[in-house]
C-alpha cells in the first residue's frame, strides 16, 4: 500500500465536520439576519459552543461583534510539534483522561539539527533525544494522537498536505500554525494549555478578532513570488500591526497564487501579530486535496464553495466589509528582502544594495538556507532548481553554503524522484533532514564564522530574530524567496540583483539569470517516501504506561500552581527593567535550551537571558538591590529570590512576547516566582499564554509611567482582587516604592482579563481549573 495515501477512516477524521458545520451557518444567519460574513467570520462562527452565547450576549445584537465579543470555540483538531507537545501532553495528562476529544497529530522536527545532512543528523539527533521522543511517541499510542517520527517532516507541511481543508478550525502549539490558512482554515498558533482546552474538549476562548482585508489584483510573474507578497506585506503592517487582526484575502489575483504558494503567504502572517490567515476556496485548492491523496474532502469543498450565497461557507458573502482594506497589484510586486533582526524591515530587491552601502552590511554572505516550513514546496523548490540549472551550465559553484530543508517525507521524496535533489546536491548544495533544523537555532554551523562575529546569511524561513538560525546574534538574517536565495548564494555577493546584474564567468564573458520558473504540482504525483516515516494510526491503549524517569534531566511530571491568595497582591519586587524587543525567544532562548522543554526547572534557566537591563544596557545582568547590589544573571537572581519566596513582576516595553506561541516564556516566569508582567503592550499569543498559567498581564495606561519604575522598587496592587472576583470588573492601579528614594507612585494600569481568565489566575493557573472541574 502507498504509505502516502490515507485510508477511509483516516480520511473521515480528517474531513471537516461539513454537514455539522452548514447547519451553525445557517443558525448564525439567522442570529445575525442583516450581516453579510466574511469568510474567516464564517469559519470562526460556524465553530461557536453555542453562538447565541458568544454573538448576542453584551453586544448590540450581533451588531458588535468583532473586537468586542468573547468567541468560545470548539476547534476541529489540534496539531503539536516536538518541543512544545511535551509540555502540552504533560499538562493534558493532568487531567486524566482517556483519550483526546478532537483528533490530534504529533510531529518531531524542532529538536532535529541541521549541520552535515540528513543521512548522518537525523540519527544523531533521534539518538540525543530519545528519551523525549520516547515519551512522545508512548503518549501518542495511549490517548489516540497521530504521531509523525522524527524525519517525517515539519509540522506545518505534514498539516497542510494532510490535515488542512477548507473551512477546518484547528489550532496547533506553533506560531505559524496559519501556514494551513493557504488551504482555506482557520488555524490559530497557541500555547499547550490552550490546546489543552481542545483536547478536553473545553471551549477555547478568544476575543472576535477585526477582519483585515487584503484584496490581491493582477498576477505574479517573473521572479516575484507568493513570499514577496507577504515581505512586503509585512514591511506595510510591521511586527504589530496585524495584532487583532485576522488577515483575509481576496479579490482577482486570490485565484492566481499555487495552493502552496498562498500557504506562505498565511505561514508569515505570524509575523505581523495577525491571529491567522485566510484564503477562500479555489480551483487550486481542490486541485492540492486531489493530489495529496484526499479527493473525496476536494468534492465536497467543491459542492460546498459552488452553493448559492447564503449556504456558502467557504467563501465571503457579497457585501462583506472588512474593517481595513489593503489592496496589492500582484502584477507590480517586486522581489523584497526582509531583515536583518526583524522580519519587517522591508527593502525593494532593486534598493537592496543601497541599504546594504548605507547600513555598512556586510558586502559578502556565508550561506543560502531555502526549503522550512514555509518554503519547501514543489514550486519553490522547482523554481529553485531551475536556477542552479543555468548557473551550473555556465560552470559556476554557489560561493555562499547552500542547505535545503524539504519540509516533509513526501516532497522530499517526490523531488528526490524528479531529481531535483541530486540538482542541489551536484552543485555542493547539503540536503538536511525534514526538519526545522537552522530555522530554530538547530543549525551546528562549524566551519565558517565563529560565535560573536558580524556576518550575512539569507534565507527563505520566515523569522530572523538576532540568535534565531545559528545561535550567533551577530548574524544578520536576511529572509527572501527561496528563488532569491538560491540566485545570490551563486554571487556571493548581498549587493548582488539577479534581474539586473551578471555574475562573471572565467572566460571573461557574463553570467545573467533568467527568471525562475517552476511547476505547481509534480506531474507524477507525490511520491509515498520512507515508509517508516509514515504516522501511527490514533487508535487509544488506555494499557500503554507512560515512563517518566524521576531522575529525567528532560522529562519532569507537573506541579500544580498554587492559587492566588485571598487578598491584593503585595511585596512583589521588580525583577527586571527590561528595555526594547522582548521576543519569546529573549524570555525563552531556543537551539540547546530545546531539550529542557518538558523539564520545567532545568529550562527556567534561561528565563529571559536575552533581555537588556533598562538601568544598565546590558544583557541578561540583574542586580539584587534587596543584597548590596549584587550582580547575578536574570535567572539566577529569580532563582534566588524563588528559594527565598519573594515574588516579583517583570516591566517591560511594546510587543512582550512577540513571536512565538512558546508557553514557556509564561510557564517559567510563573514557575519562578513572577507574578505580573507589567509591559506597554503584549503580543497576543503571549499575553493568553501568561492569564492560562496564573501570571497576570497588565498594560501600562500612561505609557510614560514605565520611565517611574526601577528595578527592586517594591510593589503592590490595588483592585485586582475585586476584578478577579468579579469577573474582569474595575480599574486596577500598582502602588511602587521606589528602591532609590522610598517614593510611593500610584500608576494606573489596564488588564484584558475576560471572565473564564479571572478563573484561571484565581485557581493558579487554567490547568488547575481544569482539573478541578474534571474532578468536580
Ligand atoms: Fe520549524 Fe517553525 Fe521553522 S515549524 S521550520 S521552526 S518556522
Amino acid at each position: 500500500a502507498d504509505p502516502a495515501s490515507p485510508t477511509i477512516s483516516d480520511l473521515s477524521s480528517r474531513t471537516p465536520p461539513y454537514s455539522k458545520l452548514l447547519k451553525n451557518l445557517h443558525h448564525v444567519r439567522r442570529l445575525l439576519p442583516t450581516r453579510a460574513l466574511t469568510l474567516a467570520e464564517k469559519i470562526l462562527y460556524t465553530h461557536l459552543e453555542s453562538a447565541e452565547e458568544s454573538l448576542l450576549t453584551g453586544t448590540q445584537n450581533g451588531a458588535d461583534i468583532r473586537g468586542k465579543a468573547n468567541l468560545k470555540l470548539k476547534p476541529d483538531r489540534v496539531a503539536m510539534q516536538d518541543a512544545s507537545a511535551q509540555m502540552a501532553l504533560l499538562q493534558f495528562m493532568s487531567c486524566g483522561l482517556p483519550t483526546t476529544a478532537v483528533p490530534a497529530s504529533i510531529h518531531c522536527d524542532h529538536m532535529i539539527v541541521g549541520e552535515k545532512g540528513a543521512d548522518t543528523d537525523l540519527p544523531n539527533s533521534i539518538e540525543g533525544n530519545k528519551e523525549v521522543f520516547d515519551f512522545l511517541e508512548s503518549a501518542a499510542r495511549k490517548y489516540g494522537i497521530e504521531f509523525w517520527p522524527p524525519g517525517a517532516g515539519i509540522i506545518h507541511q505534514s498539516v497542510l498536505e494532510n490535515y488542512s481543508a477548507p473551512g477546518l478550525m484547528m489550532l496547533g502549539t506553533d506560531s505559524h500554525t496559519p501556514n494551513a490558512g493557504g488551504l482555506g482554515a482557520i488555524a490559530i498558533g497557541v500555547g499547550g494549555a490552550d490546546a489543552v482546552d481542545a483536547l478536553v474538549d473545553a471551549p477555547w476562548e478568544l476575543k472576535a478578532p477585526k477582519i483585515l482585508g487584503v484584496r490581491l489584483e493582477g498576477e505574479l510573474s517573473g521572479w516575484a513570488s507568493p513570499k514577496d507578497l507577504i515581505l512586503y506585506l509585512a514591511g506595510q503592517l510591521t511586527v504589530r500591526g496585524g495584532t487583532g487582526f485576522i488577515i483575509e484575502y481576496f479579490g482577482p489575483g486570490v485565484d492566481s497564487l499555487s495552493c502552496t504558494g498562498k500557504a506562505t503567504t498565511c505561514n508569515m502572517g505570524a509575523e505581523v501579530g495577525a491571529t491567522t490567515s485566510v484564503f477562500p476556496f479555489s480551483a487550486g485548492h481542490a486541485e492540492y486535496l486531489q493530489s495529496t491523496h484526499r479527493g473525496p474532502i476536494a468534492e465536497q469543498a467543491r459542492a460546498i464553495a459552488s452553493s448559492p450565497g447564503p449556504h456558502n461557507l467557504l467563501r465571503a458573502d457579497d457585501g462583506a466589509e472588512y474593517d481595513n482594506v489593503i489592496t496589492i497589484n500582484l502584477s507590480n510586486l517586486e522581489p523584497h528582502i526582509n531583515g536583518p533582526f526583524t522580519p519587517d524591515l522591508s527593502t525593494p530587491l532593486s534598493r537592496f544594495a543601497d541599504a546594504v552601502k548605507s547600513n555598512e552590511w556586510p558586502e559578502t554572505f556565508g550561506a543560502g538556507l531555502i526549503g522550512s516550513c514555509t518554503n519547501s514546496s514543489y514550486q519553490d523548490m522547482t523554481r529553485a532548481e531551475s536556477l542552479v540549472k543555468q548557473a551550473e551550465a555556465a560552470g559556476l559553484k554557489p560561493k555562499a553554503d547552500f542547505f535545503i530543508t524539504p519540509g516533509s517525507e513526501q516532497i522530499r521524496a517526490t523531488l528526490d524522484r524528479d531529481q531535483t535533489l541530486s540538482t542541489f546536491s551536484e552543485a555542493g548544495g547539503v540536503v538536511l533532514a525534514n526538519a526545522c533544523g537552522p530555522c530554530i537555532g538547530q543549525w551546528k554551523r562549524t566551519d565558517d564564522v565563529k560565535k560573536g562575529e558580524l556576518n550575512a546569511i539569507f534565507s527563505s524561513y520566515n523569522r530572523n530574530f538576532p540568535a534565531r538560525n545559528d545561535g550567533n546574534r551577530k548574524t544578520m538574517n536576511f529572509l527572501a524567496s527561496p528563488e532569491l536565495v538560491t540566485a545570490l548564494s551563486y554571487s556571493g555577493s548581498t549587493s548582488f540583483n539577479p534581474m539586473t546584474d551578471s555574475i562573471p564567468l572565467s572566460n571573461g564573458q557574463q553570467f545573467k539569470f533568467d527568471p525562475p520558473v517552476g511547476l505547481e504540482l509534480p506531474s507524477a504525483g507525490f511520491a509515498a517516501g520512507n515508509p517508516d516515516f509514515a504516522p501511527s494510526p490514533a487508535q487509544p491503549n488506555p494499557d500503554v504506561e507512560i515512563k517518566i524517569d524521576p531522575n529525567s534531566l528532560r522529562l519532569a511530571v507537573l506541579e500544580p500552581f498554587q492559587p492566588f491568595p485571598n487578598t491584593e497582591l503585595e511585596g512583589l519586587k521588580i525583577l527586571l527593567k527590561v528595555k526594547g524587543q522582548c521576543t519569546t525567544d529573549t524570555i525563552s532562548a531556543a537551539g540547546p535550551w530545546l531539550k529542557f522543554k518538558g523539564h520545567l526547572p532545568n529550562i527556567s534557566e534561561n528565563t529571559l537571558i536575552g533581555a537588556i537591563n533598562a538601568e544598565t544596557g546590558e544583557t541578561n545582568t540583574a542586580y539584587d538591590h534587596t543584597a548590596n547590589g549584587e550582580q547575578m544573571t536574570i535567572p539566577e537572581l529569580a532563582k534566588k529570590w524563588k528559594s527565598q519566596s519573594q515574588p516579583w513582576l517583570v516591566v517591560a516595553e511594546h510587543n512582550y512576547g512577540e513571536g512565538s506561541a512558546r508557553e514557556h516564556a509564561a510557564l517559567q516566569p510563573r514557575y519562578l516566582g513572577g507574578r505580573i508582567i507589567l509591559a506597554k503592550s503584549f503580543a497576543r499569543i503571549h499575553e493568553t499564554n501568561l492569564k492560562k498559567q496564573g501570571v497576570v498581564p497588565l498594560t501600562f495606561a500612561n505609557e510614560a509611567d514605565y520611565g517611574k519604575l526601577n528595578a527592586c522598587d517594591e510593589v503592590r496592587t490595588e483592585g485586582l482582587l475585586s476584578i478577579l472576583k468579579s469577573g474582569g470588573n474595575g480599574d486596577v492601579h500598582i502602588v511602587a516604592k521606589s528602591r532609590l528614594n522610598g517614593e510611593e507612585v500610584r500608576i494606573p494600569v489596564k488588564h484584558t482579563l475576560s471572565k473564564d481568565q479571572c478563573g484561571f489566575i484565581l485557581a493558579g493557573s487554567a490547568l488547575n481549573l481544569l482539573a478541578a472541574k474534571g474532578k468536580a
